[in-house]
């Protein structure tokens, strides 16, 4: 098969890499996906660079094996903390979605006060805004890690008190005391929050969402490289590998991303 019509690799700590998924579907519909969501070891939010490094390059070479011409870190927590290693460790194009984000949200801000919120990993990693400061050295970022949100969204609570509640608890000193303007959601799970938190933090806040950037820089990166795909994809050209569970993997995306995925398959790493 020529280069340009092989799949892309695109893998995440667990379902949440679907937001990612979906970008890429709309935004390249000419490519094949093929998908790795590790549910046997999720969260990686919590977990150590050395364990994400070990983790990712376990999946990335599965990749390889599968001949992907690319792949697409869709977890943040990963690309926060295992990019660089991967970019060695592979000889395909690697991106992260950590990058197509705060190249947003410099562009967007008007006050160079930028809030982030993500995994403790992806916060603790100040990888959002080493990116930001690269490009605007007056910028200011502001970090909250939002440990619960993960298991909100997996629970299906997206507009529910609960949620509400945690919305305000994290976000509500971003904004009143460190005066942001722009909100990165930086964690898979986050943009299926995000008319919950636009409706509840209210307007003049400009939320960015790293898949749908991430799908924009992966489209530059297939131009750029010349990879881009001639044959128009079928959803079913689509492979989707967990590392546990398949059902729960198939639920997640039928309920939160209206994806009907019946053939999930399962795939052990060691
Ligand atoms: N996929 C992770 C991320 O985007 C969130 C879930 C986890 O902690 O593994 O950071």
């Amino acid at each position: 098969m020529e280069k340009n019509n092989l799949p892309i690799g695109v893998f995440d700590s667990g379902v949440g890499g679907l937001t990612v998924c979906r970008e890429i579907f709309r935004n390249l519909p000419n490519e094949k996906i093929i998908y790795f969501g590790d549910t046997a070891r999720v969260p990686y939010g919590n977990k150590s660079q050395e364990t994400i490094i070990r983790y990712s390059k376990q999946i990335a070479q599965f990749l390889v094996n599968q001949n992907v011409k690319a792949i697409v870190i869709a977890c943040n927590t990963a690309s926060a903390l295992a990019l660089d290693a991967l970019k060695d460790f592979v000889d395909v194009p690697v991106i992260g979605v950590v990058e197509p984000g705060a190249v947003a949200a410099n562009k967007v801000t008007r006050n160079n006060r930028i809030g982030v919120i993500a995994t403790a990993g992806t916060i603790s990693s100040g990888l959002y805004g080493r990116y930001i400061r690269e490009l605007n050295p007056e910028a200011q970022i502001f970090g909250q890690p939002c440990p619960l949100f993960v298991s909100l969204v997996e629970e299906g609570m997206i507009d529910d008190p609960v949620t509400i509640m945690m919305i305000h608890r994290y976000i509500d000193g971003l904004i009143e005391k460190d005066d942001i303007d722009t909100l990165i959601l930086g964690c898979t799970h986050y943009p299926l929050l995000r008319t919950v938190i636009a409706r509840e933090i209210g307007n003049g806040i400009t939320l960015v969402n790293p898949a749908y950037e991430t799908a924009n820089a992966l489209k530059d990166l297939l131009i750029r490289e010349g990879l881009e795909s001639t044959k128009k994809a079928d959803f079913h050209d689509h492979d989707f590998f967990v590392s546990d569970g398949t059902k729960k993997f198939q639920e997640f995306a039928k309920e939160v991303l209206e994806l009907d995925i019946e053939d999930a398959k399962l795939k052990i790493l060691e």
